[in-house]
């Protein structure tokens, strides 16, 4: 697959003309506005992460390979100094949201390359860390082509698939993961419905899934998270397809809360329940969904955030994990981009990653 320079540019992520700095679409202003930021500092990396200016784990991934670099410009520090200096500021990212494992998978491979370089010039230690940041965003458009291709195998013309947040091409490169098969079977002309939970509290579903879906031409109906059993009751879901943050070396997988539900409804109903993500999201290292840590986020994002007026007293307690672990023996399958992942997944997982679980 050839991708070009204007390919990565087209990206939610990517750099800068200059080389200087990352560019985002700022995905907190969607669909309202599509508005850009332009992130230099530590600071404004950790913000862009934190607030979910730039969200979805493998774009993540993406953003925090450029971030390395970028921040490589800004000091003179060389050799093991340099590598210490790259390694806080690492931390300092990864910090920034504890669950997708794209991210510190991201700056562990950028310091991989410092670590292995520190005899290299301050010049060629750039050109290297570039080269890096690039190939993790290349490889991500290879993968989400080739999730999508797997997907779309698993559906046929006319079916319904009921999706939960967003992972489209705002969240990764290109295509996507749970999406990708939709946007490929537009290209192909095959119609798949799609149904959007709007994805409480943060609402990717509505604002960012539906608005790609929809701008790209592809049949997509918003329904409430409450509305997915009856649309399974009515027979209009034929698969289920969701992306993942972490997934476990036993098959266990985080993802947007609310996805465990979808798949214990879908397990209700009879229907298919695949998660859909790239290698760079596969964890070995941690064997089953209990050891994922799981983020909490701000009690305001349920009260008052979407709303003119708040949907809550002030003083009303408020619980806010951002994601839950779906069981892996709720899941029919694990789409990757070396190929369709059934169970035994502790052992299938375990070949296509080459490496034994812990
Ligand atoms: O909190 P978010 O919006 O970053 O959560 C994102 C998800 O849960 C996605 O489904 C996941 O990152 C996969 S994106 C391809």
């Amino acid at each position: 697959m050839t991708i070009t320079d204007k390919d990565l540019r087209e990206c939610s992520v990517h750099l800068t003309e200059d080389e200087q700095a990352v560019e985002i679409l700022d995905q907190t202003r969607l669909p309202g506005a599509e508005e850009y930021l332009i992130l230099r500092s530590p600071q404004e990396f950790f913000d862009a992460i934190k607030t979910l200016a730039v969200r979805g784990a493998p774009a993540i991934g993406i953003c925090a390979g450029y971030a390395m670099y970028v921040l490589a410009l800004g000091t003179e520090k060389e050799g093991a100094a340099f590598a210490g200096h790259m390694r806080e500021l690492g931390e300092y990212l990864i910090s920034s949201r504890p669950t997708a494992v794209n991210l510190s998978w991201a700056v562990r491979r950028m310091q991989g390359v410092i670590d292995a370089n520190t005899a290299s010039s301050a010049r060629e230690m750039r050109q290297l860390l570039l080269q890096e940041a690039r190939a993790i965003h290349c490889e991500d458009i290879e993968m989400c082509r080739r999730i999508s291709e797997y997907g779309l195998s698993l559906v046929k013309e006319g079916d319904g698939i009921l999706t939960h947040c967003n992972a489209g091409p705002l969240a990764t490169s290109k295509y996507g993961t749970a999406l990708g098969p939709m946007f490929l079977a537009k290209e192909q002309g095959i119609s798949l419905k799609v149904f959007s939970d709007e994805t409480r509290p943060l609402l990717q579903g509505a604002r960012l899934t539906s608005y790609e879906l929809q701008r790209a031409g592809i049949d997509v109906t918003l329904i409430c998270d409450n509305m997915a059993s009856i649309v399974m009751k009515n027979g209009w879901v034929q698969a289920c397809f969701v992306g993942c943050d972490r997934i476990a070396a036993n098959g266990d997988f985080a993802n947007k809360i609310g996805t465990s539900g979808v798949a214990i409804l879908a397990k209700h109903y009879g229907i298919p329940f695949y998660t859909l993500g790239p290698t760079s999201t596969i964890d070995m290292n941690c064997p089953t969904g209990e050891d994922i840590k799981i983020e909490q986020r701000d009690p305001d994002e349920i009260r008052s955030m979407w709303y003119k007026e708040p949907m809550a007293l002030p003083e009303v307690k408020c619980y806010n994990p951002a994601f839950d672990v779906t069981d892996h023996t709720l899941v029919t399958a694990i789409v990757t981009d070396q190929g369709i992942v059934y169970p035994p997944f502790r052992e299938n997982l375990a070949k296509i990653m080459k490496k034994d679980p812990v």
